[in-house]
């Protein structure tokens, strides 16, 4: 969905879009009955097709979302079964724009521990289910996407190196969503009084995501004993040109090591940051330092500190070694 085709449904345009958020287009799930767990599991079929991973190798699935396709169960429960994962561990993470750092100190978890030797963290959301196409203020910033990351023990000790995470639940007044809850069940009169679509303080949210995205890539650069000129990729959620750009400049990025997708997505909530690696994975090399930083709806925010523990061209290039999956022996 283009800015032009927005500026027939509210009154903005292309030009005030493009400026004050960076965003030109965003994607947009289309067919009935189709909900997050459709986008997710096209991504994790893609996922273990690239890496030649038979769905019996995944031992637990986690799946980052604010829009899951039902209260009950969790989508990461419908993805298993989309995707033929039978019987392993699975269940959601909530923390909305942060989901995907949030799901990652999890998972990561998993794998430094032992007790799991693959396992998949999918961030999805269908954010067009919850916006408000005849509000101006929200509709225009969000998109539908899921993207999905493997993760298994690394001999190099390259991975994931920190992950700090936190939470403000003061921040509630200014991103929300109002109905569907335990507070306010749906009813009739909560559907005529919009009360399920996603309520942003724009101008409140630009200004903290600024201020605690910075705080926190400073922190886990200084204590990881790393100056943030060894740092080769900034990975930051993707919500604002504008945040990201502050953001950059406050720390001291330089706008060329900083991932940018959005002008084509839009802000798509948990799946931004693992859309950004697979944009740019070609360029990623064995070794680098990325700064993943993110903010969202609770407030929730944090980053993490990754060593990238492949050679992101050649496995874009040869997909990764693919083994067919018939070749892998099924369970
Ligand atoms: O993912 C985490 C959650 N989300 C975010 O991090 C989003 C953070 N916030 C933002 O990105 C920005 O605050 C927005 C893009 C949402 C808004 O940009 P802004 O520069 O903060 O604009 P504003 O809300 O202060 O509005 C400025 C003007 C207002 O008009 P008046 O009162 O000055 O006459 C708005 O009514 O722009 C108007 N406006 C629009 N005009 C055209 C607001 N939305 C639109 C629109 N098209 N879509």
């Amino acid at each position: 969905m283009t800015n032009a085709e927005l500026s027939t449904m509210v009154d903005t345009s292309d030009e005030w879009i493009v400026e004050r958020t960076g965003i030109r287009e965003r994607r947009i799930l289309k067919g009935e009955g189709l909900g997050t767990s459709h986008m997710a599991a096209e991504a994790v079929k893609g996922l273990l097709e690239k890496t030649g991973t038979h769905p019996h190798e995944i031992d637990v699935l986690v799946c980052a979302t604010i829009t899951p396709d039902m209260i009950i169960p969790s989508t990461a429960n419908l993805i298993c079964d989309a995707v033929g994962m039978r019987h392993i561990g699975s269940f959601d993470v909530q923390a909305a724009c942060s989901g995907f750092v949030y799901g990652l100190d999890i998972i990561s978890q998993y794998i430094e521990t032992g007790r799991a030797k693959k396992a998949i963290l999918v961030g999805g959301d269908k954010m067009s289910s919850i916006l408000d196409f005849k509000d101006r203020t929200t509709c225009i910033l969000f998109g539908d996407a899921a993207a999905a990351v493997l993760l298994e023990p690394s001999n190099t000790g390259r991975g994931v190196r920190d992950i700090e995470l936190h939470s403000d639940g003061a921040g509630m007044q200014h991103i929300h969503q109002k109905a569907g809850g335990s507070r306010m069940p749906a009813s009739a009169a909560s559907v005529e009084q919009r009360l399920h679509y996603l309520y942003l303080n724009g101008p409140a949210v630009f200004r903290a995501a600024t201020e605690h995205m910075s705080a926190s890539v400073r922190e886990i650069v200084s204590r990881n004993d790393l100056t943030l000129g060894e740092i080769d990729w900034f990975v930051p959620h993707q919500a604002n040109k504008r945040i990201i750009e502050a953001i950059a400049d406050r720390v001291g990025i330089p706008h060329d090591k900083v991932m940018l997708t959005l002008e084509k997505f839009g802000n798509t909530t948990a799946a931004t940051i693992p859309l950004c690696l697979w944009d740019y994975e070609s360029r990623l090399k064995e070794g680098d330092k990325l700064v993943f930083a993110a903010f969202g709806g609770g407030y929730t925010w944090g980053s993490a500190l990754v060593e990238w523990a492949y050679d992101g061209a050649a496995a874009a290039k040869k997909g990764m070694q693919a083994r067919p999956l018939s070749q892998i022996p099924a369970e």
